[in-house]
């Protein structure tokens, strides 16, 4: 090996400027990171080029050999810890048309939803009733979908239960390959051995997140917007049994080397427990940036007190997906300690939270603008 080579491996964009200052041998593209070959001597100069250009560090990786760089690369989470074409330093710059799409939540289409999905005995992920929601599920979005071209509905099959996870997707144009994702967890669970047979109507715990998707893929379809990148709703199967769907799907994902540039998970969005917040960000298990860009998000467009929180452990599907380096937030109902005692209960029921569907709209809203400006 000469020891004057070099291998560095670093975001793609950012390079095609690089490879031009320091002639650099372009080798290869993995999960849009960039193997270049160079030299020992030109590292500084590569340093100093990112923080000219891209008023920060150099972010690259070097290696001593090229089979090393290739490993790396291939493992590698662009979307965490690199951050090259992470789009949250965007301006907002939409804030016409997401104001106007704000103003269409519905308190009552979000309402009409919980009710019917906490009507089920329970949405376990082994009982018949699970799979007749996630059918349900399918349908609803189908039905709100039905008249775009660029959309379709599907459900994610998985091996080992009944219940499939359903994704809705609307294809980008001009950055297809660019996916952002809102999601929340469609099962529920009750009783002490959770079990196929228990009543668990799960209207906050989920039916709730359920619920603000669905009016958020509702108003963003009828607004007939078109996005640049991918959008993608998921609702996932078997959340309460270890994030069993989510973890499914974010390593099939991760697997074909997706581009998932956000990821928003809903879940309990209808039981304000915290007097101080309307909306708290889980911090733990959840991508910082992602979570600032939600603030400025929330200050912009719905102009409620914010704050953060924690789980303390990876609590639900947003966990999946930051696992495998995919960058996700998790906005949620009220301080971990503050929030909805009740679930995992017969009594998770939408009388808890007034019979209305109030608190989820904040919920919907932030989903909203979210799916707007990154999808433009
Ligand atoms: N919705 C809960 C998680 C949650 C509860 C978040 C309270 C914030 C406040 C989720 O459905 C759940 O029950 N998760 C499990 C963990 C999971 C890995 C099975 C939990 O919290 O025990
Ligand atoms: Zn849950």
């Amino acid at each position: 090996v000469n020891a004057e080579e070099v291998f560095i491996v670093g975001p793609q964009n950012e390079y095609k400027t690089a490879i031009k200052s320091f002639a650099s041998e372009n080798l290869n593209v993995v999960n849009n990171l960039l193997i270049q070959k160079t030299t020992e001597a030109s590292i500084p100069h590569l340093s100093h080029h990112f923080h000219e250009e891209h008023h920060r560090c150099g972010g690259f990786f070097a290696f001593e050999t090229e089979e090393e760089a290739a490993i790396f690369a291939k493992d590698f989470s662009l979307n965490s810890h690199i951050g090259s074409n992470l789009p949250f330093n965007e301006e907002l710059n939409n804030k016409e048309l997401v104001n106007k799409a704000l103003s269409e939540v519905e308190e009552v289409n979000i309402r009409k939803t919980i009710e019917h999905l906490s009507s089920y005995h329970n949405r376990y992920y082994t009982s018949d009733t699970g799979v007749k929601s996630s059918e349900w599920i399918k349908s609803e979005w189908e039905n709100l979908l039905y008249f775009r071209k660029d959309a379709k509905v599907e459900f994610f099959e998985h091996k080992s239960w009944p219940q499939a996870s359903v994704i809705a997707t609307i294809q980008g144009s001009t950055k297809a390959d660019e996916i952002v994702i809102i999601g929340g967890h469609q099962d529920s669970i009750a009783g002490f051995f959770g079990g196929r047979k228990s009543r668990a109507p799960g209207a906050d715990d989920n039916a709730s997140g359920i619920a603000s998707i669905t009016e958020i893929l509702r108003v963003f379809a009828a607004n007939n917007i078109k996005p640049e990148r991918t959008i993608q709703f998921m609702a996932y199967a078997a959340e309460e049994v270890g994030l069993r769907g989510s973890k499914e799907i974010a390593r099939k994902y991760k697997n074909e080397g997706k581009n998932v540039v956000g990821v928003m998970q809903l879940d309990m969005t209808n039981f304000k427990g915290s007097d101080d917040f309307t909306i708290i960000l889980i911090s733990d298990h959840t991508n910082k940036d992602q979570n600032t860009y939600l603030g400025k998000l929330i200050d912009e467009y719905l102009k409620v007190p914010w704050g953060y929180s924690k789980c303390g452990y990876g609590c639900s599907d947003h966990a999946s997906w930051n696992a495998l380096g995919y960058p996700a937030s998790f906005p949620h109902e009220a301080q971990f300690k503050d929030s909805n005692k009740k679930i995992h209960t017969s009594r998770d029921l939408i009388n808890l939270s007034g019979g209305n569907a109030n608190h989820a709209v904040n919920f919907a809203r932030l989903g909203l603008s979210y799916a707007i400006e990154l999808s433009l």
